[in-house]
């Protein structure tokens, strides 16, 4: 009998051809984009199988669609889970999975280096919800074991963390939240799943902002869940369903076409970003560079053993303050002003003023949010015309910094 090849398919064969092969009727090898929102079934009691789960199918758009369903199922493959779940932004995936595991009167440990959007969800709708939270330092195992409480649920975490760059140890964490028999959720977003697979770590739920990487383009919102079967069935029936936060066919289709350039987009964002790095990292008007690529970032060698590459975001703080913060992104020609990341461009943002500025300055400098921290996504273009793009720009600043 001949061997089954799909098994050993590597990362990169897997983004192009796990769960996506040709139609069985047109033998198109490209996905077809399915925008019905109803199906038709053959009898009453084939369309109850389907609605109840014991049969796999698409019955209502809010609940999925077939080109949702191909893209679902290669996320799920390629981040090693039962089963993915496709929402409408990666704070719809984030959200979900919150409520999937807790209800009024729980708890969830946070890790402190949080994305804004997760921070002001907890901060603002989680009371709402009745459930409390802390942000808790993820860097010490033992403050998260301090701060479980008996109505603990969940630990969430983000690594690396945006902006800061903070990488957590997912093995350790999942060690503890073993014992602790609480689910650990982690949010892949800064890694895609060609560089990081939490759930071989150890987590339980990964989620994404699919925005970024995954889609790649700066041309789509979506976002990702992925887990067990059984807790993604729940949150596509009981949440999402419910809530209505869908991802259409036209924006999966246009995620199943960035998809298949992972392997080479993330490639190359993490060569540009080590490039980036190095040359800021000696540069006398740069204060500190936050990419876990250096040699002297406090958890190098934590980030060489559970990641397969450094990726394409590099924080760092100009000397200088807010001031010189803002000359210099200002005077960038060729980085974008943006708030997001991931895209082919090279997108540049100031947290104390743009992402962050909700935040008050004596809680933003507590989570390391400094007046002269720089996020940039460091893009496709060639590494040389970025790094001259952030000389010339550095070169604007007073000479006694520089
Ligand atoms: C790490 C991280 N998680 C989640 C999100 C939220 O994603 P979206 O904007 O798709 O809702 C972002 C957005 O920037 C992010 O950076």
């Amino acid at each position: 009998m001949k061997m089954n090849m799909e098994t050993q398919w590597s990362m990169d064969t897997k983004i192009i051809h796990v769960n996506q092969r040709p139609d069985i009727k047109t033998r198109a090898i490209s996905h077809s984009i399915v925008p019905a929102v109803a199906y038709a079934f053959p009898n009453v009691e084939s369309a109850a199988e389907v609605v109840s789960g014991k049969v796999d199918g698409t019955y209502y758009g809010r609940y999925g669609n077939p080109t949702l369903q191909m893209l679902e199922m290669k996320i799920a493959a390629l981040e090693g889970g039962e089963a993915a779940l496709g929402l409408s932004s990666g704070m719809a995936a984030i959200s979900t999975a919150f409520l999937a595991f807790l209800k009024t009167g729980d708890h969830v440990v946070v890790t402190k280096d949080v994305y804004g959007g997760t921070f002001n969800f907890l901060t603002s709708l989680a009371p709402r919800f009745g459930f409390d939270f802390d942000f808790v330092d993820c860097t010490k195992v033992d403050a998260i074991k301090d701060s479980i409480k008996p109505n603990t649920r969940a630990v969430y975490i983000e690594t690396p963390s945006n902006p800061k760059l903070t990488v957590l140890d997912i093995c350790e964490i999942g060690r503890l939240c073993k014992t602790y028999n609480l689910p650990l959720i982690v949010d892949n977003t800064f890694m895609s799943p060609y560089l990081q697979n939490p759930l071989a770590l150890g987590a339980d739920v990964v989620v994404h902002s699919a925005t970024k990487y995954i889609n790649g383009h700066g041309d789509v919102v979506a976002g990702f869940i992925v887990g067990k079967k059984d807790v993604i069935q729940f949150m596509r029936k009981k949440i999402m369903g419910d809530l209505g936060q869908n991802l259409n066919a036209w924006e999966s289709s246009l995620i199943l076409r960035g998809l298949k350039t992972l392997a080479l987009r993330v490639g190359r964002h993490c060569d540009n970003g080590q490039a980036v790095a190095d040359f800021l990292n000696v540069h006398p008007a740069i204060e500190r560079v936050y990419y876990p690529g250096l040699k002297d970032h406090p958890q190098h060698e934590l980030a060489k053993k559970q990641m397969k590459g450094m990726g394409g975001i590099v924080s760092f703080e100009v000397k200088g303050g807010l001031d010189a913060g803002k000359k210099f992104i200002n005077a960038l020609q060729l980085a974008m002003i943006s708030f997001s990341l991931g895209d082919p461009e090279t997108l540049v943002q100031h947290p104390a003023t743009m992402t962050h500025a909700s935040i008050p300055h004596h809680e933003r400098e507590k989570y390391g949010i400094t007046d002269g921290l720089i996020r940039l996504s460091v893009g496709l273009e060639d590494a040389v015309d970025i790094i001259n793009d952030l000389e010339q720009a550095l070169a604007e600043l007073p000479t006694h910094i520089r």
